[in-house]
């Protein structure tokens, strides 16, 4: 470890402040001269972690964390030794000795930094000089405001630009390989790993550039994204893109939201949605859940829509669920077919995006939901294999409201672990809404139906023309025939409902979901139903949208005609007009 002199240590910590230091970082309390929290180091429920400013020292009474400022920082913002001392030496000015010693100690990440800056500095005279990489963010319509912000860069095309600018003597090649810049062939031959590419510096919690990731300028290229390798600087299961330039622009940060690239984080940023983080190529690892709520109490995952975009949802469940303290909240927000945050934000500006993000689905309606997927919850079978599920999940919450919620939930579903007193009755009406914000596709059809099956007069407050009946969903031609037949019949009752499908195969199904029982008053239940509607037809909407847009794709713009470029429009028009029809019904959660 760093020598620092005893003397400067001393001088540091009897010159800050070490309440100001975790106020900012934990809600403290005053109670008489010491102030108290909730330990951040451990789960609790009652504050036991004192901080005293007198002896500027912190302790908790219940997990035994205790310390200085300085091994706060260590603690609470994951800082090495040496980074936590010159962050408290810069909040008070001071400058930490260097000496010769202390480099000797701790050469190595020193100069790696310095390297990996250098590299950093190439790249963006590079990009200066280059018509062709300039073109292609011009192209990506990436603005000059965002490209310095950023620091983006790019890597020359042959094998030895970066090398030969900055690989002058061994020591610094050595270095430069470390830092990851460099490949090797089989006859130990030593080239520019990056070529070709434009350069996403990634830079860590105190704005040091420790990794790139690049990108092909040409299409087809493969791969489409090379990123620096695991080094000591880098470790991508730990780091996000873009939180150094979200904490740069935000004092407090309300709410991060975590997307999947570069671009998306670039774009966002550039449409005014200035608190987006990506991943690096990588599941949302338990590191990633943990700096994620370390900045933000609000968490809004992006995923696609698809299969592989809902098993990478639940990796986030997992990681996110151990971490879930009370005041924290995790959304998940599902994305059409064929788009990325990058692409919607385009299309829709920050106003859309936000109103995604509004109607975003809650981690508790997620878990629930991915559960209980395959299993019939009519059936104690069913309801058995949910809570059998549920359970080891349920189990890793850390003590609070949030955990009791959860398994609550679970008690309703299921039946499991209920006392023997009866369920709360606010409890239920607070869940009744629940159908109205955005579930996964395949039980949006479910929930309008059942809705309409408890007041079938719900069908005429639905404006027509309806798009919902394109859709490709199971119950969709159900839930259209039972409007109709509402239409042409407005006082129907659920018995004549029922009635009317009698000898049909859905009979069954109809009968179970006329007897769930809705808890909730009429406005509620019109609210659930015309919110699940406006969701259904949103899903029509961008369906339309996405053949549309794939037609373009493949044929090029000549390939659609002035009608469809019309439809274009008018579908955006409607996107936006459904979304907010859906924001205004979605009850908050
Ligand atoms: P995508 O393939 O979805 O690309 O990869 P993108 O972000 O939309 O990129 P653009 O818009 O075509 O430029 C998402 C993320 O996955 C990682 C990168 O972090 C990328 O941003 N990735 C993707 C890789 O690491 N390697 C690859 O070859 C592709
Ligand atoms: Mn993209």
């Amino acid at each position: 470890m760093a020598r620092i002199p005893d003397a400067f240590i001393d001088d540091l910590l009897a010159r800050s402040d070490i309440v100001e230091i975790i106020g900012a970082r934990v809600p403290l309390k005053r109670q008489g001269k010491e102030y108290s929290a909730r330990c951040p180091f451990h789960d609790e429920r009652s504050p036991s972690f004192t901080v005293s400013p007198t002896k500027q020292f912190y302790h908790c009474f219940g997990c035994g964390a205790h310390g200085t400022a300085i091994s706060f920082l260590i603690n609470y913002d994951r800082l090495e030794f040496l980074d936590a001392v010159e962050e408290l030496a810069k909040r008070i000015g001071m400058e930490v000795p260097r000496d010769t010693q202390q480099r000797n100690a701790n050469p190595d990440s020193h100069d790696l930094f310095n390297a990996v800056d250098a590299a950093a500095k190439f790249f963006r005279k590079q990009l200066a000089a280059s018509a062709k990489a300039q073109a292609y963010l011009d192209g990506r319509d990436v603005s000059d405001a965002i490209r310095e912000q950023f620091s983006i860069g790019y890597a020359p095309d042959g094998f030895n630009a970066l090398r030969d600018a900055l690989g002058t003597d061994p020591r610094r090649m050595s270095l430069l390989e470390r830092a990851g810049l460099f490949s090797k062939n089989e006859r130990g031959h030593v080239y520019d790993k990056f070529r070709d590419r434009v350069m996403f510096p990634i830079h860590d919690r105190r704005g040091r550039v420790i990794a790139f990731g690049g990108r092909v300028l040409e299409k087809d290229d493969s791969p489409k994204y090379l990123n620096s390798p695991e080094t000591p600087l880098f470790h991508k299961g730990r780091e996000l893109y873009g939180l150094w330039q979200v904490r740069q622009a935000h004092n407090k940060i309300e709410r991060l939201i975590v997307v999947e690239g570069y671009m998306d984080v670039v774009a966002l940023f550039q449409h005014g949605v200035d608190t987006a983080v990506a991943t690096l190529g990588t599941a949302t690892t338990p590191d990633h859940a943990e700096l994620l709520f370390r900045n933000a109490p609000d968490v809004f995952f992006c995923f696609d829509g698809d299969r592989a975009g809902r098993s990478a949802a639940w990796k986030a469940v997992e990681s996110v669920l151990p971490r879930m303290k009370d005041g924290r909240q995790a959304f998940f927000l599902f994305l059409p077919d064929g788009e990325d945050p990058d692409s919607l934000v385009r299309t829709e500006g920050r106003d859309g995006f936000d109103a995604r993000l509004r109607a975003a689905t809650p981690l508790s309606q997620f878990f629930f939901d991915s559960l209980g997927v395959d299993v019939n919850l009519s059936t104690l079978e069913g309801k058995g294999r949910l809570a059998e599920r549920a359970k080891p999940f349920l189990a890793q919450i850390p003590d609070g409201a949030f955990g009791d919620l959860m398994k609550q939930r679970l008690t309703e579903l299921t039946g499991v672990g209920a006392r023997a007193s009866a369920a709360d009755p606010q409890a239920s009406a607070a869940r009744a809404p629940r159908l109205n914000t955005q579930a996964p596709k395949r039980s949006l059809v479910r929930a309008a139906i059942e809705l309409l099956l408890h007041q079938p007069s719900l069908a005429l407050s639905l404006p027509r023309p309806h798009r919902f009946p394109t859709l490709n969903q199971a119950g969709v031609e159900l839930l259209a025939e039972i409007i109709d037949l509402v239409e042409s019949r407005p006082d129907i009752t659920t018995g004549a409902v029922i009635e009317h499908f009698a000898d049909r195969d859905e009979s069954k199904a109809l009968q179970k979901l006329a007897a769930s029982s809705f808890i909730g008053d009429e406005q509620t239940l019109g609210h659930s139903f015309l919110g699940t509607m406006y969701q259904l037809e949103l899903q029509a909407v961008e369906q339309r949208n996405s053949e549309l847009g794939a037609k373009l794709r493949e044929l090029g713009p000549s390939g659609i005609d002035g009608h469809e470029r019309a439809e274009v429009t008018q579908l955006l028009t409607e996107a936006r007009s459904l979304r907010a029809m859906i924001s205004k019904y979605a009850a908050p959660m």
